[in-house]
């Protein structure tokens, strides 16, 4: 029987709620500081580490010097406008190479990827909540499914746009996961940016931190609000470096972890 017939003609495959989801930041996946780099070793790191991982996950990945990079030359936002059409094509442009450098490269470890991009569950601003309750399906079979922060149609010749954050909130809200990972070039949230004293566990109160010029998101600010958000929903939220990708196993594995955790 050929391979792929197995997943379909399974009956016996349960209805998987749990998962977990990764967010790979532009910070750690990309060089911030020079336009249109990737950080290859760092994605390839992080990919297999990823190997270790014996639970059903879902990676979504930023824009970094990528995605950003543009918009901020386009003076492209999350407000839905009419943006320059040229600034929204090679914005997109950036995204889908980026997007396919990640898949190469994750391929090359020994991971199956599955590319999904926003624009397949998400319309206009709102989730295809249907097409967002299938992905642990695919997650089931063993392949990844990779999704992005990306320029989105909206309607009324208007786009925005949409971050990675972002997505991780929806995709939490309504798959509940077992719990999310943001993956940055940082050790997790820390309460004083000069002395980088770490806060180790997050409850109700928001830091406040400051942000990095490059970001038309809102950089770490925009992370912490979609955690507290997420943990509030009852979903645990790990921050960690991705410099030492054993972190994000060791998050997943609940073993003694460096980071930040928002308590869900
Ligand atoms: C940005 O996504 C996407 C675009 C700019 C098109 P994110 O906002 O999630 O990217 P990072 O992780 O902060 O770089």
């Amino acid at each position: 029987m050929p391979k792929y017939e197995r997943y379909f003609l399974k009956p016996s495959i349960p209805l998987i709620k749990i998962m977990i989801l990764i967010k790979l930041g532009g910070s750690i996946i990309t060089n911030k500081q020079k336009p249109l780099t990737a950080n290859v070793s760092a994605i390839k790191q992080i990919a297999s580490h990823l190997r270790k991982v014996k639970e059903q996950c879902m990676i979504v990945h930023g824009g970094g010097s990528f995605g950003h990079y543009w918009s901020v030359k386009y003076d492209m936002h999350t407000k839905p406008d009419r943006y320059s059409i040229k600034g929204v094509s090679i914005v997109k442009n950036s995204m889908v190479e980026l997007n396919k450098l990640v898949l190469q490269l994750f391929h090359q470890s020994g991971l199956n990827p599955y590319c999904l991009p926003p624009t397949d569950f998400i319309f206009g601003n709102k989730p295809i909540i249907k097409k967002v309750k299938e992905i642990p399906k695919i997650a089931n079979t063993g392949l990844i499914p990779v999704s992005y922060g990306d320029v989105m149609w909206f309607g009324k010749n208007k786009f925005y746009i949409l971050s990675g954050d972002k997505i991780m909130g929806i995709l939490t809200r309504i798959l509940k996961p077992r719990l999310a990972v943001f993956v940055t070039n940082v050790d997790g949230v820390y309460s004083n940016i000069k002395t980088r004293k770490l806060i180790h566990e997050i409850t109700t109160e928001r830091p406040t931190i400051a942000d990095v010029k490059m970001d038309v998101t809102g950089g770490m600010n925009r992370k912490i609000k979609e955690a507290m958000n997420m943990s509030r929903n009852g979903t645990n939220v790990f921050f960690v470096n991705g410099k030492i990708p054993q972190r994000i196993v060791n998050a997943i594995n609940d073993k003694e972890f460096e980071g930040t955790l928002f308590r869900g």
